[in-house]
């Protein structure tokens, strides 16, 4: 079990700045060291109307841009809850950026009830992420948006 009370504390440490874009360089990083078999952990940025923009991320080269409308980042930001991928090649909508993927976490990054983008995992392991860590990794986001100076970024 990941001890994510004890994650929560070292992001916390960590996040020594109030600048977001080391703030989120550092929670990828992070997360992509703590966590077991992740293959890509990073950031969508709400940089254009309805759009996700690849921000800081660890892995492959990445999807870019993501409208609201497609893919499992896309529903996280349209619906603004988190979305829990057991098996992504059971959703039609899956955006396949690393065919090495096999389950997806994506949280919405809420900012005064906007989106501000999404924090995205992947694994190559089928259902890696239990509904602990979908808490867990909640705590870690919530985490990030307090420790960070967030403004809306979205640019006609
Ligand atoms: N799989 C995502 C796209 C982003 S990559 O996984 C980095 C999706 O369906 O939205």
């Amino acid at each position: 079990m990941t001890d994510y009370a004890l994650l929560t504390r070292q992001l916390d440490a960590l996040l020594d700045t109030r600048d977001w874009l080391t703030n989120a360089a550092q929670t990828c990083a992070f997360l992509m060291q703590e966590l077991d078999d992740l293959n890509w952990a990073g950031f969508y940025l709400h940089r254009q109307p309805e759009t996700l923009v690849l921000g800081p991320f660890q892995g492959k080269p990445a999807c870019n841009p993501i409208p609201f409308g497609k893919g499992v980042c896309g529903a996280a930001a349209r619906s603004r809850q988190t979305q829990r991928v057991e098996d992504v090649h059971a959703v039609a909508d899956h955006i396949a950026c690393d065919t090495a993927s096999r389950s997806e976490l994506v949280v919405p990054i809420m900012v005064e009830d906007s989106v501000w983008g999404v924090l995205d995992l992947d694994s190559p392991r089928l259902a890696r992420f239990s509904e602990a860590d979908r808490q867990g990794i909640e705590r870690l986001v919530e985490v990030f948006i307090k420790a960070s100076e967030l403004s809306s970024q979205v640019h006609g």
